[in-house]
């Protein structure tokens, strides 16, 4: 399977999935749905970095089913454009925008994180969650959010940054991939850290061969955990010049 087949058949397990939501969305409100590993007190804390204005655009690399991104920027009062490469991702978030009440509007398009063919300087702030360490060019991808960003527009992407002998594809300089804005901070999170690990542990723990979508999360679990002390849990923000 292609990497976009991986996540179409990833979100299908899902929609099929009891305890998916249960466990990656336990603390936060029940319409948010991510399929990221941002705590509710994290999406708050990136909420407070965006600056997002109210009526203004939040562009979402690597939106999903869209429902962080449609939190945030409902909380704004502001609209959303999300990208992402799964179709099946894509449809459903079109279809969940009414769960979001201080939504202006939502718009969800397939398209790469590296060329999502939105206008020049057209959003307001751009976030991206947990997305950043699965492109396989993650400098085109923040090339491009500083291209749709108007200037003065904050950007925050959540992420991991690796090092020992964690997974060669995760990045190793996430700060270096944002040399293109200015006022570039890494936020360190290792309370986020804790709680996926305990997520992966409930995962282990619950996967009894009847979920699909806990048996994958459960699979990924014994893969990462391992590595768990070459893991750093950042937020980074940043600002178009
Ligand atoms: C861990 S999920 C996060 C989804 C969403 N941000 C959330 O918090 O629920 C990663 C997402 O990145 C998308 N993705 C991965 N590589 C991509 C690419 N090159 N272009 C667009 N989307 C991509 C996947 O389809 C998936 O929906």
């Amino acid at each position: 399977m292609t990497g976009v087949q991986i996540y179409d058949e990833g979100y299908r397990r899902w929609r099929a999935s009891t305890k998916h939501c249960a466990l990656f969305g336990a603390d936060m409100p029940a319409e948010i749905q991510p399929f990221s590993f941002v705590p509710f007190d994290g999406m708050e804390f990136v909420s407070s970095l965006l600056e997002l204005p109210a009526g203004g655009t939040l562009v979402d690399f690597g939106c999903g089913r869209g429902g962080p991104g449609m939190w945030l920027a409902a909380r704004a009062g502001a609209s959303v454009i999300g990208v992402d490469s799964s179709r099946v991702a894509i449809d459903d978030a079109n279809a969940r925008q009414h769960d979001f009440p201080g939504l202006v509007s939502g718009k969800f398009v397939v398209a790469d994180v590296a060329d999502t063919g939105l206008p020049d300087h057209s959003a307001d702030a751009v976030v991206s969650i947990d997305v950043l360490q699965l492109v396989p060019d993650p400098a085109a991808m923040t090339r491009e959010i500083a291209r749709v960003l108007k200037p003065g527009g904050r950007v925050v992407v959540t992420t991991w940054e690796a090092s020992g002998a964690m997974d060669k594809r995760f990045p190793r300089d996430v700060r270096g991939l944002f040399d293109g804005l200015s006022d570039v901070e890494m936020h360190d999170r290792p309370g986020w850290l804790s709680r996926q690990i305990a997520i992966y542990e409930q995962a282990i723990e619950g996967d009894d061969g009847s979920d699909a979508a806990i048996a994958d999360l459960a699979a990924e679990a014994r893969k990462q955990l391992p590595y768990r002390d070459d893991m750093r849990r950042v937020a980074v923000s940043a600002v178009r010049l």
